[in-house]
C-alpha cells in the first residue's frame, strides 16, 4: 500500500463520487478506480485476523439514507476476519442487533467511559450514567498559526 492509495481513498471518501473525486486528484476515472483497486488487494492480502468498525450509531447504513451498515460490509468483504463493532453499543438491544447483522465482538467507547462498572450494570439491568463531552477536554486544537509552520 502506497501513499497515494491512501490519498486516492480519501479523495473517494470525501467526494462520495468516483467522477468528483478523479477531478480533484487530476486523474482519469479509470486511473483511480485502479489505483483503489489495488489499494483493495492489498488489504485483502494483508491477511487481517480481525476488522474494528467504529461508528457514532453502528446498526445506521453507513454511507448515505440507505444500504449496509460498516458491519455487514466488513462481512461481506472479509468473510473470515472476526469483526469488532463499536458506536453507541451501551444500548443492549442496538448491540444485540448489531450482533445479529454479523459483529463478532461488541466493544464501548463513551459507554465505557461513563460507567467504569459497565459490564455489572449491564448484567444487573441497572441503568448507565450519561455520557459527559467534557471529561475528554480539553481539546488540543491545532491553531492556524501552527498548521502554516513550515520546517527549515
Ligand atoms: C476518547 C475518544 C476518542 C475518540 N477518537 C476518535 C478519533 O480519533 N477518530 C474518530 O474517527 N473517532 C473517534 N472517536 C469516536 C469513536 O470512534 C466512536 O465512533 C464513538 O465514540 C461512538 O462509539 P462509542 O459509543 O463506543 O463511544 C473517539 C471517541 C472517544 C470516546
Amino acid at each position: 500500500m502506497l501513499l497515494r492509495h491512501i490519498r486516492y481513498f480519501l479523495a473517494v471518501a470525501e467526494h462520495k463520487n468516483f467522477t468528483r473525486a478523479a477531478e480533484a486528484l487530476h486523474v482519469s476515472q479509470p486511473t483511480l478506480s485502479q489505483q483503489i483497486r489495488q489499494l483493495e488487494d492489498s488489504l485483502a492480502d494483508a491477511g487481517a485476523d480481525f476488522i474494528h468498525v467504529t461508528e457514532f450509531e453502528a446498526w445506521k447504513p453507513a454511507f448515505g439514507p440507505s444500504g449496509p451498515t460498516l458491519v455487514q460490509l466488513a462481512k461481506k468483504y472479509a468473510p473470515n476476519a472476526v469483526v469488532v463493532a463499536n458506536g453507541n453499543l451501551h444500548d443492549v438491544e442496538r448491540a444485540n442487533e448489531v450482533i445479529a447483522a454479523g459483529a463478532d465482538i461488541i466493544t464501548f467507547g463513551r459507554g465505557a467511559l461513563a460507567t467504569p462498572d459497565l459490564p455489572n450494570r449491564l448484567a444487573a439491568k441497572l441503568p448507565l450514567n450519561d455520557f459527559d463531552p467534557a471529561i475528554l477536554g480539553p481539546i488540543a486544537d491545532i491553531k492556524e498559526s501552527e498548521l502554516a509552520y513550515e520546517p527549515a
